[in-house]
């Protein structure tokens, strides 16, 4: 666990982390395959990436999926597509066929999250013989103690086989939209799992994460326990005071 005095200095080390996860992945496979976060928190590491790391990083050896999206057009600003897409996908010379977006033009959720399911096992499939999904999966989490869209007490927390599900649009945070989302068997896969934490709201949810108190299993963020490795970069604005030292 790594903690910022802000979120500046947080999304520095989240960007020259990726540039590492990166250059190893191609080393050793010949791409990356990075999963992205929605929400805020990773708009900033995104930026640095599209800016002072864009020719650290081979783009077009680079594969993108998202962790969960939210139903919406992909110009809706409530898309998570649509952030990185701003903030990092258009700036960067990704092939467009290597970035892979939930279709949340299909006919449902439920019909969005089996394509989506579909075209992870396609594009990723080579990798899971070897028993891992992406090399990279951003992550943050919410003052619930959601991660990607698995929110608490909800089925998607539970699946055990398919990698993406449908989720009815939550009752805990905005937006109140329908979610696709990933799921634990698919993240628990990824070789690297790296949440990136900011705001005094998740205090209080982060103090039993960290605690690893047997109650924070209700929280889905803490249940991602990849077989490879797990970073928590938190800044200091979401870390319990008595923690903030450790
Ligand atoms: C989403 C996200 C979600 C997010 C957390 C934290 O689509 O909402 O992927 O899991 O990571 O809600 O969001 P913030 O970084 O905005 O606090």
């Amino acid at each position: 666990m790594q903690t910022y005095d802000n979120l500046d200095q947080l999304s520095d080390a989240a960007a020259a982390e990726v540039v590492r996860v990166a250059h190893e992945s191609v080393k050793a496979r010949g791409r990356f395959t990075l999963a992205l976060a929605g929400g805020n928190t990773p708009r900033a590491t995104y930026e640095r990436l599209a800016t002072r790391h864009r020719n650290d990083v081979d783009w077009t050896r680079t594969v993108i999926v998202f962790g969960d999206e939210r139903v919406v057009p992909v110009d809706d600003a409530r898309s998570n597509y649509r952030m990185a897409r701003e903030a990092l996908l258009s700036r960067v010379p990704i092939p467009p066929d290597a970035v892979h977006a939930v279709a949340t033009d299909a006919a449902s959720a439920a019909e969005a999250a089996r394509l989506y399911d579909d075209t992870l096992r396609r594009e990723l499939g080579q990798d899971s013989v070897a028993g891992a999904t992406v090399d990279l999966a951003l992550l943050g989490v919410g003052p619930d103690g959601h991660t990607a869209s698995l929110f608490p007490g909800t089925p998607a927390v539970l699946e055990q086989t398919r990698w993406a599900v449908p989720v009815d649009a939550p009752t805990t945070v905005q937006p109140a939209v329908p979610r696709v989302t990933t799921t634990l068997p698919f993240l628990n896969a990824a070789r690297t799992a790296m949440f990136l934490v900011a705001g005094k709201d998740k205090r209080p949810v982060m103090r039993e994460i960290l605690d690893q108190a047997d109650s924070a299993r209700r929280f889905p963020a803490a249940l991602v326990a990849p077989s490879g490795r797990l970073l928590w970069m938190i800044d200091r604005t979401a870390m319990p005071d008595d923690l903030s030292n450790a």
